[in-house]
């Protein structure tokens, strides 16, 4: 079996669903259930006996080191992050204490277990960290995309502290010998992405006849990949990627913001059309930047493509269609999100965080 953290959030719940369908290897699922955590994602796993969730801290060394003793998983899958760069502008301390004191916690568990493994499995063992593009920093128009040896160059106190995270697994690799893999991805989009990043943000406001707040002039570019992609190119790497390597995970499709919020509204427009027949597009409404807001990222990914094989199943078009179309056939699971009734019962399920 293998150990998942961050389960519940956007990323690692759709890898959870995806990897039972592909693999039926079973998972343990640590999740703190932050207001990002949301097992309702996880529902179509209930009474699954693959699949068993541990709400808890990658901080909690007792708590790690008892799951590693009791499941012997054969892999640590690392998805558990502070994740939102607006909020940690806002507040920087929850993002050092989760990805970078918690990951520290977590590689030494995890060494401390690995290291007590008996030769076969010792060998075989792997942990795998996800992380971002944005630890590259932002590149200027006509620059080339992010490789693997790009310097590291993070803005903001998000891509600082999982710049941070990325050298400490490194350094358990050369210094430990800790069987590590290192994943570098672009920006997600697709099913249960939590309302206030773009993209779901836009067609929540868009339905609700709300502005669609783009920052500055719109003109920043991401590079984005369908969420299922991402858990794909995962699997690979957890598969066949040489240990110690860093892999950078995209799909060559560069976009400006604008782009994106206008592809969403001529979706809207045409799966479900405003009552007074105008375009949502008329709901855009640009706002203050963000602070110390990057310019442009893009991803290079032909090392992962080249030495393993992995390509992306969706292109811009069809996944963004499928993401659009999920969200108008899940309006249960956007009201509760928002609501705050899901919060409440997590609390009264678990207990206060
Ligand atoms: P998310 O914010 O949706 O989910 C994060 C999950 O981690 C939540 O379920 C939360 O409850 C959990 N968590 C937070 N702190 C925890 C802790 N201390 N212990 C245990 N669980 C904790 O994030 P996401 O978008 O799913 O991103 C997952 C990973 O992928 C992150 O490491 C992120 O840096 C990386 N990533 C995200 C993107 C993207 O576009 N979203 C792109 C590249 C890389
Ligand atoms: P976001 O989804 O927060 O991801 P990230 O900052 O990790 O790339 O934002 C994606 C882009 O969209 C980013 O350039 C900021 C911009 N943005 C807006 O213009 N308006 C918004 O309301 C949000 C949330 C983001």
């Amino acid at each position: 079996m293998i150990l998942v953290t961050g389960g519940a959030g956007f990323i690692g719940a759709n890898f959870v669903i995806d990897w039972l369908a592909a693999t039926g290897e079973p998972v343990v699922n640590l999740d703190k259930l932050t207001y990002a955590g949301n097992l309702e994602t996880l529902a179509c796993l209930d009474g699954d006996a693959r699949h068993l969730f541990v709400r808890g801290d990658i901080g909690d060394a007792a708590l790690v080191d008892r799951l590693l003793a009791e499941h012997r998983p054969r892999a640590v899958l690392n998805f558990a992050a502070e994740s939102h760069v607006d909020r940690s502008i806002h507040g920087p301390s929850d993002f050092i204490q989760t990805n970078v004191l918690g990951t520290f916690n977590l590689l030494e568990s995890v060494r401390g277990h690995w290291a007590r493994l008996p030769d076969a499995e010792r060998a075989a063992f792997r942990f795998l960290h996800v992380s971002t593009d944005e630890v590259y920093g932002s590149l200027a128009p006509g620059d080339p995309a992010f490789t693997e040896t790009h310097r590291y160059e993070p803005n903001s106190p998000y891509s600082a502290s999982k710049a941070a995270s990325d050298h400490l697994v490194r350094a358990w690799h050369h210094t430990y010998g800790l069987p590590v893999l290192t994943t570098n991805c672009s920006n997600n989009y697709g099913p249960f992405h939590f309302p206030e990043k773009l993209i779901p943000l836009m067609i929540v406001n868009a339905l609700a006849g709300k502005p669609l707040p783009v920052y500055g002039d719109g003109m920043q570019v991401r590079d984005w990949l369908y969420v299922k992609d991402h858990c794909s190119a995962i699997r690979r790497v957890l598969e066949a990627g040489r240990l110690g390597e860093t892999y950078n995970v995209g799909g060559w499709n560069e976009k400006p913001n604008i782009e994106i919020v206008r592809t969403v509204c001529a979706l809207l427009d045409e799966l479900r059309p405003r009552a007074d027949g105008a375009s949502y597009a008329q709901q855009v409404t640009y706002v203050k930047d963000r602070p110390g807001h990057d310019r442009r990222y893009a991803i290079d990914a032909r090392k992962l493509e080249r030495e393993l094989g992995w390509t992306p199943a969706e292109t811009f078009d069809t996944g963004i269609r499928k993401t659009v179309q999920w969200y108008l056939d899940n309006p249960g699971w956007i009201e509760r999100v928002q609501s705050g009734a899901y919060r409440d019962w997590v609390n009264r399920q678990y207990g206060a965080a």
